[in-house]
Parts: C-alpha cells; sequence; structure tokens
C-alpha cells in the first residue's frame, strides 16, 4: 500500500492525525465497519471534495448488534477494504481490534434520546446506544475537523447529528446521499446476503418509497394511506416483513399525516433473512 498507512492503535492513530495537521492538513473521519462498496467509497470522495485528508475506520461494533442479530455474520473483507480505500485516495485507515476499543468494561454509554425511540428502536434495542458510544469514540480517538455519514441510514445520521451539536463536540456531520444500484435499491454491505430472486424483489422498496413521496409532496394527501398502500405493495411483491414504513419530519423524525416541510420517507423490511433499510426525501 503506496499512500495508505493502516494502523491499530489509537496512539499510532493519533500521532499519524497530529503529522497531518502539523502539516496544515484537516481531517475527514469516515467511519464504518468495513465490507466496504460504492457508497462507503463516496464518503471518502466526499473528504476528498472539502479538501480533508480521508481517514477511514473499519470496526464491526459488537455493541450495537443485538444478541440475535448478524454480528458473527457479518462479511468482513479487510484486503478487499484496503485496497478500494487506496484506490479512492484514503490516506489513512483505523483498523483497531475489540481489544483496542473497548480495553475495559464501559462504564460509560451515550445515549440520545426522542430521535432513538421510534423507527428502528423497538426491533433493535440499544442499537442507537452503541453507535453514539462508539461513533463518540472514533471522534474523540480521531479528533476530525469533519465526519462523513450515509444518508441511507437516516435515522443514525440524525441522532449522531444531534448527539454532536448536544454535546458541542467541534466537528461538522457531513450526510452524503445514498448511492444506490441501476435498478434503484440502496447500497449496503447487508445486500450480499440477497439470494437472486430476493434482489429481484428488493427493487420494490426504491420504488414504493419513490410513489409515497410523490403521493405525499402536495401537502393534501393523507401519509398515513400513501404508507399503508406501499406497505401492502411491498408484501404483495414478495417482501416477507414490513417493520415500518411511514414519512417523517426530516429533523425531529416524528411520523406526519400531512407533508408541510421538509421530510422523508423511511422504511425498515425484511426479505427472507436480509434486513433491509431504506428512505428518501418528499421534495
Ligand atoms: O454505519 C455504520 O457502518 C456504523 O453504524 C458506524 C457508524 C460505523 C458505527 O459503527
Amino acid at each position: 500500500m503506496k499512500d495508505l498507512t493502516i494502523v491499530r492503535t489509537v496512539a499510532d492513530l493519533r500521532r499519524e492525525v497530529a503529522a497531518f495537521r502539523t502539516a496544515g492538513r484537516t481531517i475527514g473521519l469516515v467511519p464504518t465497519m468495513g465490507a466496504l462498496h460504492e457508497g462507503h467509497i463516496s464518503l471518502v470522495r466526499g473528504a476528498l471534495g472539502h479538501s480533508d485528508v480521508p481517514v477511514t475506520s473499519i470496526f464491526v461494533n459488537p455493541t450495537q448488534f443485538g444478541p440475535n442479530e448478524d454480528f458473527g455474520a457479518y462479511p468482513r473483507d479487510e484486503a478487499g477494504d484496503l485496497a478500494k480505500l487506496e484506490e479512492a485516495g484514503c490516506r489513512l485507515v483505523f483498523a483497531p481490534g475489540k481489544d483496542e476499543m473497548y480495553p475495559d468494561p464501559q462504564l460509560t454509554t451515550v445515549h440520545v434520546s426522542e430521535i432513538t425511540e421510534g423507527l428502528c428502536s423497538p426491533l433493535r434495542p440499544g442499537h442507537f446506544d452503541g453507535v453514539a458510544t462508539v461513533v463518540t469514540k472514533l471522534l474523540m480517538m480521531a479528533m476530525p475537523e469533519r465526519g462523513y455519514f450515509g444518508e441511507k441510514d437516516y435515522q443514525q445520521l440524525q441522532v449522531i447529528r444531534r448527539m454532536v451539536r448536544d454535546l458541542a463536540m467541534p466537528i461538522e456531520i457531513v450526510g452524503m446521499p445514498t448511492v444506490r444500484e441501476p435498478d434503484g435499491l440502496a447500497m449496503s454491505s447487508r445486500n450480499r446476503y440477497l439470494g437472486t430472486a430476493e434482489r429481484a424483489t428488493a427493487r420494490a422498496l426504491h420504488r414504493q418509497l419513490s410513489a409515497v413521496a410523490e403521493t405525499v409532496r402536495d401537502g393534501q394527501s393523507s401519509c398515513t394511506a400513501a404508507a399503508s398502500a406501499a406497505a401492502k405493495a411491498l408484501l404483495s411483491a414478495g417482501f416477507d416483513v414490513v417493520e415500518y414504513l411511514t414519512v417523517v419530519d426530516a429533523e425531529s423524525l416524528h411520523p406526519l399525516e400531512r407533508v408541510t416541510g421538509p421530510a422523508r420517507v423511511v422504511a425498515a423490511t425484511r426479505l427472507g433473512r436480509t434486513r433491509l433499510i431504506d428512505n428518501i426525501a418528499v421534495d
């Protein structure tokens, strides 16, 4: 790896970051759990676009997975990830082990209230505490000027924005647009779990979210009616479960009945053993 440095300890990360800073560069942190795809790479490009030195972390964070979730099966491909990152222009990768991230039993958890109460939370209790805590640690370790996160995990993005604001962290959170396959499916590390027939069915998700966004954007149509028609259409198309499909305020994530300002159609579904989430702005 010619231009890419890989570090595995917090001390080495801080030393490398300090060297960039001494050279007058700003740091853009791209936190990931690896199994990188074009969506992640777009975050690295986002950092380069702001003239930040892109620093990517790769850590499959156990504390954000529930006991029956896919922590063990979560795809891991460090060699492939490093090749993609180098090609994209990433300069530094922080790939710690579990003992480096959690050397002591954690007595401290970062909890963001309200916006973590609906949508994904009821079915993934503790998930956002795990995310908020590990992201806080990563931000404190790298001390970037900016942190880059995908809009695909929209609730996560709002939780992180709010956490950074509430805790007055001197870091700008940059949300980057979802990168999609040609048929509209949002790129996700979990898409590789989909079988061929499931992959063909999966494209219906983006189509239905777009239909809801189109229906409710006039502010006259009922969000509940449009969302429930879309959920039914997904089940008819072959989805096994629609955990939620709803129109929410873009910032507070409160469910809306009519769109009167910035809003988002958000959904979580299950197709076979794969959980697919997606969202789309109501323009
Ligand atoms: O979005 C992810 O991949 C993870 O939730 C994150 C932000 C890297 C924290 O582990």
